[in-house]
């Protein structure tokens, strides 16, 4: 019997990003939609998971509307902290995703995997309580801390400063937050070769017991882009300068965008504990 994965949240960017691989591998998987399974109705996401008995949960579901969350603060920490302490009841193996806004780093550190938190903004300290749910369980899990997803189709960073390159002349994007963008359709195979088929093997048994001693130790990691640090201005001029935008990227602080969150000024993940991360951020596979 093929084991089966259980993926939430795959109508977001990185969950479209697994769903796509898992469609395009053949695996088994369930992807109940926000309206057919809400992980905010937890005794139904019991029920759910009781019925479907998945053998590994991929957690992609979140409330990640990171200035609003400040005037939603109750949603946002049903979804990102609630939500998460439900699901480990399951005793199913989760791998969940957090962020960089669970610290408050300073500069010229590239921050590591056991580095203290200290969110700053609501969704910081919401997804921070739903890395303490996991590490008060004692279920199997993995904790993956990454950074300025971006990808082609969906509503992100690069898809937003294209649209402005085409009404404007003159762009005004933020200077003093640094940190590496990650590409989401390169995340998500890596978690799938490293973190998923490592324990959902495709085929045989022969297979299943081979593999089991590649599957990361549960814990919290950090996977995101290598390569230069950059501010979000310089990562909008990078990727502007492909399309042969020929405006002017005004760079502001963060005072002067005025969000409604607190950002972390670093966002520079380091990762200590796997052998290879992802790739440079400016050669996206
Ligand atoms: N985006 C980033 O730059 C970034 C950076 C660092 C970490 N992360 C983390 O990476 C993960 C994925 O983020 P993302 O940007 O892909 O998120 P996203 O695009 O905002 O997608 C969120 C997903 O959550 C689902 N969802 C919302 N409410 C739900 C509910 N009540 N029950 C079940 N599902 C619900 C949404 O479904 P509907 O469409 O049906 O509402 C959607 O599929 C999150 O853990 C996030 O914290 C993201």
């Amino acid at each position: 019997m093929k084991k089966k994965i259980c993926l939430f949240g795959a109508s977001g960017l990185l969950g479209s990003e697994f769903k796509k691989i898992f469609e395009a591998q053949n695996l088994n998987f369930i992807a109940p939609k926000s309206n057919e399974v809400s992980l905010l109705k937890h005794d139904k996401v019991l029920d759910y998971l009781k019925t479907e008995k998945p053998d590994l949960i991929v957690n992609c579901a979140a409330y990640t509307a990171v200035d609003k969350a400040e005037t939603n603060k109750e949603i946002c920490f049903k979804l990102n902290a609630e939500a998460v302490q439900n699901l480990v009841k399951a005793g199913i193996p989760l791998i969940n995703f957090s962020t960089e806004y669970v610290f408050n780093a300073p500069a010229d550190l590239e921050i590591p995997e056991d580095y203290p938190r200290d969110p700053q903004s609501v969704y910081g300290k919401s997804k921070a309580k739903g890395e303490e749910a996991l590490e008060a369980s004692d279920i199997d899990w993995w904790n993956i801390r990454t950074s300025w997803l971006w990808s082609e189709g969906s509503n992100n960073f690069v898809s937003t400063i294209q649209r402005l390159s085409e009404k404007y002349d003159e762009i005004k994007i933020i200077d003093d937050q640094i940190g590496r963008p990650t590409y989401a359709p390169e995340l998500a195979a890596f978690v799938v070769k490293n973190f998923i088929l490592t324990q959902i093997p495709r085929s045989t048994d022969a297979l299943e017991i081979r593999s089991r001693d590649q599957v990361p130790k549960r814990g919290h990691y950090h996977l995101q882009n290598s390569g230069t640090p950059v501010s979000w201005a310089g990562f909008a001029q990078y990727f502007l300068n492909q399309t042969g935008w020929h405006g002017k990227i005004k760079k502001i602080s963060s005072v002067e965008y005025g969000a409604a969150a607190a950002r972390p000024k670093n966002s520079v993940l380091k990762n200590t504990k796997l052998e290879i991360g992802l790739g440079d951020w400016k050669k996206p596979i």
